[in-house]
């Protein structure tokens, strides 16, 4: 496996209508979706554990297949019902014509005292005049639809992608770092663009939420270590859950949430990415040094001596790639007994490496799934993750016997 295959990454789907709403990290292929379903035709009900950006929740969706899904992180709950939902058209036009009022009012407001939201070195993230014209763009659509409407959430998508663009963030797979960025134009001018930018960006939200979507996502704020059992059970998992690979989805998802306040201090943030599988942001970090794996083991040949090696390293990584595992034996286990008898399972997982130790994340997925009794477990390469020669990315695939 050679090749990078940029096809199979969340990049495409930004040309694709709703699934290019938001571009975040997060999200996978839209491709690995619908040729999972088109080898799959008789699966539908699909359960997805881990929703993210909802990309799977969407394509069942707009396929007429019914989907639940699960995500820990509120914020991202939020984004997948918004991406999933049927919009009136007569609700979309009044809401086009919401979107350029507000952005014209926003323009011309001379309020300064307007709410900003808490975070911290705000100055590092925008500039002193796109801040003060996001928070007045702000409330000038909280001025005009209750926040419990289909209106708002749109609106607010459009917000979300506006205030990503103009900030000074650069955002790269695992890193984050601030532009220098030279002094404003300041006052109207640049407040005038921005207004026009905004209608733009929440001109082609709403064009592509005409789209009718046939089928019904349900999407819940959960736990994937705790499956629910569906109304009824499912005939398939598709997913792509969090890599041991340190990666923080609340470092990115940060700014959004503050904004729309899903987050008002930094303790809530850490808090959040402790409870999510591979978290490992702020005081997850030292929470993760007195973790023990309190009896539950991982019944997998050289799975300890693995551990063992990152611990000649690093204790702390060991508990985390440790952790990792506990967690996701959790998972699979509880969504086993989610699922219909013959039902498949198609999880999308990248490998890693601490030191000198790689982490054979894949091999150690189909072991887990062997143990709790699935067949057919096979796993496929399907790409280069960076300049890395050894990271991938596969999927890893089975069935629930009939
Ligand atoms: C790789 S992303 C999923 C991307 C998704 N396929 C998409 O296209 O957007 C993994 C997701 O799992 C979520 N997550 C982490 N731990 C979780 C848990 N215990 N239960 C449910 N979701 C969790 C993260 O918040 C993140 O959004």
């Amino acid at each position: 496996m050679n090749k990078r295959n940029a096809e199979l990454t969340f990049k495409p789907n930004l040309r694709l209508g709703r699934h290019g709403w938001l571009r975040l990290t997060p999200a996978y292929s839209v491709k690995l979706v619908n040729d999972f379903l088109d080898q799959h035709p008789e699966v539908r009900r699909v359960l997805e554990p881990f929703c993210g950006t909802g990309t799977t929740a969407l394509v069942c969706a707009q396929r007429g297949i019914a989907c639940d899904a699960l995500e820990i992180n509120p914020f991202l709950v939020w984004l997948a019902r918004a991406k999933t939902t049927n919009y009136p058209i007569a609700e979309l036009k009044t809401t086009r014509s919401i979107a350029s009022d507000a952005a014209r009012c926003a323009g011309a407001m001379t309020q300064t005292r307007v709410w900003t939201p808490p975070i911290a070195n705000i100055e590092r993230w925008w500039r002193e005049d796109r801040l003060l014209f996001l928070a007045r763009l702000r409330q000038s659509i909280l001025d005009r639809c209750p926040t419990e409407s289909k209106t708002y959430d749109l609106l607010m998508v459009a917000f979300c992608r506006l205030l990503i663009e103009c900030s000074n963030a650069t955002f790269n797979h695992q890193s984050m770092s601030f532009k220098q960025e030279q002094a404003g134009l300041f006052d109207s001018q640049e407040s005038s663009v921005l207004a026009r930018r905004y209608t733009q960006i929440a001109d082609e939200i709403i064009s592509s939420a005409e789209e009718p979507i046939p089928g019904h996502a349900r999407i819940e704020r959960g736990d994937a270590r705790h499956t629910p059992a569906g109304d009824a059970p499912y005939d398939a998992i598709i997913t792509s859950p969090p890599y041991p690979n340190r990666m923080s989805y609340i470092r990115e998802l940060r700014p959004y949430m503050y904004w729309m306040g899903f987050l008002s201090e930094a303790r809530e943030a850490a808090e959040l990415d402790w409870q999510a599988i591979g978290g490992t942001w702020g005081a997850a970090t030292s929470r993760l040094q007195t973790w023990t794996p309190n009896g539950e083991a991982i019944h997998v040949d050289g799975f300890n001596d693995m551990i063992q090696c990152i611990t000649r390293h690093s204790a702390l990584l060991a508990n985390y790639v440790h952790k990792y595992f506990v967690d996701i034996s959790q998972h699979l286990a509880s969504a086993r007994d989610a699922l219909a008898p013959g039902a498949s399972v198609f999880y999308v997982v990248g490998n890693s490496k601490f030191y000198d130790t790689l982490v054979p994340v894949e091999t150690l997925y189909a072991e887990i799934l062997e143990r709790l009794g699935f067949v057919n477990v096979a796993i496929t390469p399907l790409r280069k993750r960076n300049s890395k020669k050894e990271l991938l990315e596969f999927a890893v695939s089975g069935r629930k016997p009939g």
